[in-house]
């Protein structure tokens, strides 16, 4: 008999129909309450086993985390909790689970500390298999927000040979052999005999080939995986993370902060609409963890509250000169509490300044715009003041910046020099460079971290939690 899921199966109403259901124990009470979860939803079935139909043997086996399989009845249910439950008829243990080993077993409660280092079964638990739900419709409402727009998606290279941020934080990839590498006549490595015939890198950005399909299909998106090879131990980083980039001909910064406001609170509706049992999970995880945290460091709103807040709210905008007024000025600026104290115009923003600004000044999610051209990168738009360039940053609470983007530098003697200035290396971006020379065009586009929407979406404090496999430094085990 073809297999039911159990979401399915709790939105049916029973009629002693037989049905098969196949998932893994959760709990098993008093030798006759099994608790089934197959992963659809965070809900479990209860499959009752009625005394002596089922071998004693057999109910050994029952022990949490074994996988099975169930032919029953779906029967309305007596007990609360649930309105159908299933009358065993039949039960195979598909596979077994040897509780005394079971790494899932040995606490009551793991810590996701712990969870980590099994990342292999940590799926298995409520909150993480919350989270990639979550993730999951998440991705899906990324295509439909922009399908629903016109907008194409393009799958920009994974291997590259340019460094689309000019930051140098890039993982190489070679096939030479590192213990006896080619050299050239000056003794350097000859990556002319590496696989590509020149130096290539895991990419950090789509954007600036996303850009040469900007201008032909006029609105396009990538959405893929990007590598950083920076030295960042923090809850906010990794070093594979999924980036979606937007990149929009004949669009402003202006045009462009309104399509990042958009696209945010669709994606936070959609999850409210259509995530809710999975979210009202973790809004009660959160909010244990936030009520063990001190008072004054909980926050005000709690996940849910928060997340109807940042949908229904217009975000903050901001330029940069105005931001490093407030802080200048602030109490924690004043009292010497700041870390970073800010003194000047032209020194970049720290979290803890982001944090102010978003979540003790504003109260609200804040786009900051037109950033000092020293602290950004080399393709974005000049403003005519001379020193600033068409920079945004969406900044959200308890997570910073969410969104970085900018309006790009259409202007070829601008780009160009500023690529000499920066010291770029001109003869790999001469694809970049004739852009600007053949049909160039006003655009724009931004990257949206998607690890970090996860964050604020699911409330969890840390980015290695809402990945299934986290690769942060000094790790990538499985
Ligand atoms: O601000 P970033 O570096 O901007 C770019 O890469 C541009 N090329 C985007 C564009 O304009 N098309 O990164 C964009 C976003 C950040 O705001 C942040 O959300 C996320 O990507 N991000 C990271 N997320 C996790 N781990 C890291 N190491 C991240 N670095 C950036
Ligand atoms: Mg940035």
């Amino acid at each position: 008999m073809k297999r039911t899921k159990i979401k399915a199966l709790l939105a049916t109403s029973p009629s002693n129909q037989l049905v098969t259901v196949n998932g893994w124990v959760r709990t098993f009470r008093n030798n006759q309450f099994i608790s089934i979860n197959d992963g659809s939803t965070i809900q479990n079935l209860q499959a009752v086993v009625e005394l002596n139909s089922v071998d004693e043997s057999l109910l050994k086996r029952l022990t949490p985390g074994a996988c099975l399989s169930v032919i029953g009845e779906l029967v309305a249910s007596l007990g609360k909790g649930q309105a159908v439950e299933v009358k065993v008829k039949q039960l195979e243990i598909l596979g077994d689970c040897d509780a005394e080993k079971y790494p899932l077993q040995l606490k009551n409660r793991p810590s996701l500390e712990y969870l980590r280092e099994v990342a292999h079964l940590r799926s298995r638990t409520n909150t993480f298999s919350a989270v990639m739900r979550v993730r999951h419709a998440m991705a899906f409402a990324v295509h439909n927000f922009f399908n629903e727009r016109g907008f194409f998606y393009i799958h920009t290279p994974v291997i590259t040979g340019s460094d689309a941020e000019g930051a140098g934080a890039m993982f190489r990839v070679t096939t030479l052999d590192p213990n006896n590498p080619p050299r050239n006549e000056q003794g350097h490595i000859d990556f002319k005999e590496d696989f590509f015939g020149r130096e290539t890198n895991l990419t950090v950005s789509g954007q600036l080939e996303g850009e040469t399909y900007a201008l032909a299909l006029s609105e396009i998106y990538t959405f893929g995986p990007t590598f950083r090879a920076e030295n960042s131990n923090t809850t906010r980083h990794l070093a594979e993370f999924w980036m979606i980039e937007p990149e929009m001909a004949f669009y402003d910064i202006q045009d462009n902060m309104q399509l990042a406001q958009d696209f945010l609170q669709y994606l936070v509706r959609y999850a409210l609409k259509n995530c809710t049992e999975d979210l009202e999970f973790l809004n009660k995880r959160a909010q244990e963890e936030e009520d063990a945290k001190p008072k004054e460091q909980r926050s005000e709103l709690g996940l849910m509250d928060r997340l109807k807040f940042v949908s229904e709210n217009d975000f903050q905008r901001l330029s940069y000169t105005e931001a490093i007024d407030i802080l200048k000025n602030s109490n924690p600026n004043k009292k010497k509490k700041f870390q970073y104290l800010i003194d000047e115009w032209g020194v970049d923003l720290q979290s803890e300044h982001e944090r102010f600004l978003v979540e003790k000044h504003f109260k609200k999610p804040v786009i900051l715009y037109n950033y000092p051209a020293e602290i950004k990168a080399f393709y974005m738009r000049q403003n005519e003041d001379g020193k600033t360039v068409a920079a945004m940053d969406v900044l959200f609470p308890g997570i910073g910046e969410i969104i970085g983007g900018s309006q790009r530098e259409e202007r070829y003697d601008r780009i160009l020099k500023r690529i000499h200035e920066l010291k770029l290396p001109e003869k790999d971006l001469w694809w970049y460079l004739e852009l600007r020379k053949f049909g160039s065009a006003p655009h724009s586009g931004f990257g949206l971290g998607f690890e970090r929407l996860i964050q604020f979406v699911t409330g969890m404090t840390n980015i290695r939690d809402v990945i299934p496999f986290p690769r942060y430094p000094g790790n990538a085990e499985f």
